[in-house]
């Protein structure tokens, strides 16, 4: 049997997205794909579209092949290096929903019940959510298990999904032998969770939309309005407090973790200024994190057929991992082998 386990000196990383909505938005950037980029030369990196993930929407089928092939687009202006990194399509893998339904078979259903981001999107067993939602977090813990990732670079909102995955490895391993590495969640320390603009009790989301969400691809102006017009509070003070100025403390950290500039620092230089010096500022970061962002997208868009090979590619290089994974699995769990 193949060891499917990575045996060079650097951690194996992975991380997934999700191709739905409009594009990706400012908190997948911050909270997460901002963290890939950064990771790629340290790292034995697979990041992935997760287009089954994305049907439990159940999105338009031509929708959802132009997004995902648009999202690849996307990923890569935003820094993800396809020759550094391995980056391919979820759906490409087969074995994905073949581990996703082992693991299903050891997770409890009151486990899998206490998911809050089920709750939240609106489930529960008279609500006429779907069974793929409820298993959601089941076929993410498999696409993490399949390339034994030592570290998964999420934002806040994914943790809970993180700690199930820890402990079905666990209890796989337990059962049947040492097959799965354990992996640990990276959330940055901050932008982690950014906030909606219009509703900063929420956060940011795809499918929220709407003026509170920036999009990656937003062109610059829109980017400026949408900022400008952000909810803030009725005082004066720039400053953090979450409890009493939410959107305050969102343009605050927003503007911290695109300008690398610590929290204290800007409460210092804002002093004695307003609100629309600060959405000013924080506009002028957005439109200058994103301004080449979005230069780079319009050309690798263009050309669709690289974008194909390019995930043809990386769908070589994650099928190897996941061909040797599944053969320790199906040996271990008792899956007869089929004769050649
Ligand atoms: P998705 O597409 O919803 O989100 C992608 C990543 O963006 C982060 N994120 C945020 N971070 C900070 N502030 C926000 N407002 C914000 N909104 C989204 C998410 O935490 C996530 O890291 N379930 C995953 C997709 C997935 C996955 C996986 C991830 C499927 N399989 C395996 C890791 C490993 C998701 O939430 O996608």
């Amino acid at each position: 049997m193949s060891e499917p386990r990575p045996s060079g000196p650097r951690p194996r990383v992975l991380s997934g997205i999700r191709p739905t909505g409009a594009g990706f938005q400012l908190g997948n950037y911050l909270g997460a794909v901002r963290h890939w980029a950064a990771m790629q030369d340290e790292a034995d990196c697979f990041f992935f579209l997760a287009d089954l993930h994305a049907l439990t929407d159940v999105p338009d089928p031509a929708h959802l092949r132009a997004r995902t092939r648009e999202s690849a687009a996307e990923l890569l202006a935003m820094g993800v290096d396809p020759a550094r990194s391995t980056v391919f399509a979820q759906s490409h893998i087969r074995e994905h929903a073949e581990l996703g339904w082992i693991l299903g078979c050891l997770t409890g259903f009151g486990e899998a019940s206490r998911m809050t981001q089920f709750k939240d999107k609106g489930g529960s067993s008279s609500s006429g959510a779907s069974v793929g939602l409820f298993t959601y977090p089941v076929l993410q813990a498999a696409d993490i298990l399949m390339y034994q990732a030592a570290s998964v670079p999420i934002g806040e909102d994914q943790r809970q999904h993180l700690e199930l995955t820890r402990d079905l490895a666990q209890r796989f391993n337990a059962r049947y032998g040492d097959t799965f590495a354990v992996p640990g969640p990276y959330v940055g320390k901050d932008g982690a969770r950014i906030k909606d603009l219009q509703d900063p009790t929420r956060k940011m989301s795809k499918s929220i939309g709407g003026n509170g969400t920036l999009w990656v691809l937003d062109a610059p102006e829109v980017l400026t309005k949408k900022i400008k017009s952000a909810v803030t509070d009725t005082g004066r003070e720039v400053r953090v407090d979450i409890a009493e100025k939410a959107g305050v403390s969102n343009l605050l950290t927003i503007l911290s973790v695109v300008t690398e500039r610590p929290l204290d620092a800007l409460e210092a230089d804002f002093a004695g200024k307003g609100y629309g010096d600060l959405k000013g500022a924080v506009a002028e970061a957005v439109v200058a994190e994103f301004a080449p962002v979005r230069k780079r997208y319009a050309e690798l868009v263009a050309d669709p057929a690289e974008l194909d090979r390019l995930l043809a590619v990386g769908a070589g290089r994650a099928r190897e991992v996941a061909v040797a994974t599944m053969a320790a699995v199906r040996e271990r769990v008792g899956l007869l082998a089929p004769q050649p």
